[in-house]
């Protein structure tokens, strides 16, 4: 039911009767027994593409319209059998979670559970991580996660030359040091910190994709001769394209050697420490400055979660903060002779994590990552990972007995890169993007592509909460069963 408030907007508390009707249409869809949408999008673009409302319809026709057109026509990356990129659906606690803050905290600030939960889950995620030393804030993605441990270098390196850069600005040429494989928003990062995104030296890796750190250590020695000034080292835990880690230790000792920054960039790849037999390889971490991981990547958290740790938050706070304003510090100051002591959840605004970053408003996202991790535990989360880099080895392993089936990277975590080869064709990209092509139209699994060495390459990566082996084996037969069709139908 609505309450018609007069002549504008209706409000209905009516939250538990829709949340049951969209619930119960959510359900439907994760069975991912419906069609593509884009097969099906003449008929949803017609029904939603009308001219601005002017007179509202009401709830229970927005409800409507949700469950029977918008909702059976979402996306395919929640489907258990996608695999492209590094993405995926949310957990049920999850949503749960983040529909709960939407209503009851719509914000992270002020003395409430939410506010509270804030910094527990970022405690938590710390000591899962073995990085209990660092503190933390909530971003909205590992684009702006980055943003904000690149903000916290650069303030550290032009402080230590007596310049306040987020005051003043930066007044000289500076690097930051990152592999080949980085991920591009570190470039993006420089751009928006006025660095520049030529100021990110690109360092050459391995066949592997891991940086070399002699030419790591060239690049730095050669830029100090020019009196360049080095802002940071950016190392991959977890890279972008093959799930790459750079060798920690080497490079946070490097950085230390130098005096520079060493940020560490985890988004994908940081909860692979879980794995025991992939956890010596993330040696080096305690040398980090910096470290980001995405909840919303291999831990199933909705979009839109990622966290920044740094061992100095007070830096984040002089990087980022946005000067006291009138209408908010005077709306909470507790220490005024008119507040004396806390008594409600307005007299204070908790941790200022409006200051340790880009956002002011922002959802509650503590309670989604309180919740994931109070539901399955670390012991959930590490069988998780785990089946998920099994899942990657078992494609390696079959590839390497399979004449048709080749590995064009070994998985470090949950990514391999593979190819579909038969020796009467020359073109293998062509061969592979065409079997990718069709794989993804049958709709059932969707890994992505990358290129390695060269190579155009299959690229599964596993970080959904409900793909599981048979995911693996069924994308491999569908792969190998298309591979055959194209190879016969260019050979006819
Ligand atoms: C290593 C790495 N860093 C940063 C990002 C950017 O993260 P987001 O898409 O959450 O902004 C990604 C995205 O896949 C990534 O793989």
């Amino acid at each position: 039911m609505s309450k018609q408030h007069p002549g504008d907007e209706a409000v209905t508390d009516q939250i538990a009767h829709f949340l049951q009707q969209i619930g119960i249409s959510l359900d439907e869809f994760l069975k991912f027994e419906h069609a593509d949408a884009f097969q099906r999008s003449k008929s949803w673009k017609a029904q939603l593409d009308q001219p601005l409302p002017l007179q509202g319809e009401g709830i229970e026709a927005v409800v409507s319209e949700l469950r029977q057109t918008v909702i059976p026509n979402g996306s395919a990356v929640p489907n258990p059998g996608f695999s492209s990129f590094i993405t995926t659906g949310a957990t049920t606690a999850s949503t749960l979670a983040f529909t709960a803050a939407n209503i009851a905290s719509p914000q992270r600030y002020m003395g409430t559970a939410f506010n509270f939960l804030e910094e527990k889950s970022l405690e938590w995620l710390a000591d899962m991580f073995t990085i209990p030393q660092m503190k933390g804030v909530y971003s909205s993605g590992g684009s702006v996660a980055n943003l904000i441990a690149l903000g916290a270098a650069r303030q550290s390196a032009f402080e230590k030359i007596a310049i306040d850069p987020a005051a003043d600005g930066v007044d000289r040429p500076v690097s930051i040091y990152a592999s080949e494989e980085c991920h591009h928003t570190i470039q993006r990062s420089a751009g928006v910190l006025g660095i520049g995104r030529r100021a990110v030296k690109s360092v050459a890796c391995d066949s592997m994709g891991r940086m070399q750190v002699e030419k790591l250590q060239a690049a730095v020695e050669n830029d100090l001769k020019q009196n360049i000034l080095p802002l940071a080292i950016v190392a991959n835990a977890g890279s972008t394209n093959t799930g790459a880690i750079d060798p920690l230790t080497e490079i946070g000792q490097l950085a230390h050697r130098y005096g520079i920054w060493f940020h560490v960039d985890g988004a994908y790849g940081l909860p692979g420490i879980l794995d025991a037999r992939i956890a010596p390889l993330f040696q080096g971490l305690e040398f980090a400055d910096s470290v980001i991981v995405d909840p919303h990547k291999w831990l199933g958290a909705s979009i839109g979660i990622a966290a920044t740790f740094v061992k100095d938050r007070d830096l984040l706070l002089r990087a980022f903060t946005q000067e006291p304003a009138d209408y908010l510090e005077g709306s909470v100051d507790q220490n005024s002779e008119t507040t004396p002591s806390l008594e409600h959840s307005m007299d204070d605004f908790g941790i200022p994590y409006f200051d340790y970053g880009v956002e002011l408003s922002a959802p509650s996202r503590g309670v989604v990552v309180w919740a994931m991790l109070k539901e399955i535990g670390v012991e959930g989360m590490r069988n998780r990972v785990v089946r998920h880099n099994d899942m990657a080895r078992y494609l390696s392993d079959f590839c390497h007995q399979h004449n048709h089936l080749e590995v064009l990277c070994e998985p470090t975590l949950s990514i391999c890169c593979f190819r579909y080869r038969d020796e009467s064709i020359n073109d293998l990209d062509q061969l592979n993007q065409r079997i990718h092509r069709r794989l993804i139209r049958e709709n059932k699994f969707m890994p992505s592509t990358t290129r390695v060495n060269g190579q155009l390459a299959i690229r599964p990566c596993f970080v959904g909460a409900r793909s599981e082996q048979k995911h693996a084996e069924g994308m491999l037969q569908s792969i190998l069963r298309i591979g055959e069709q194209l190879v016969q139908e260019s050979n006819t």
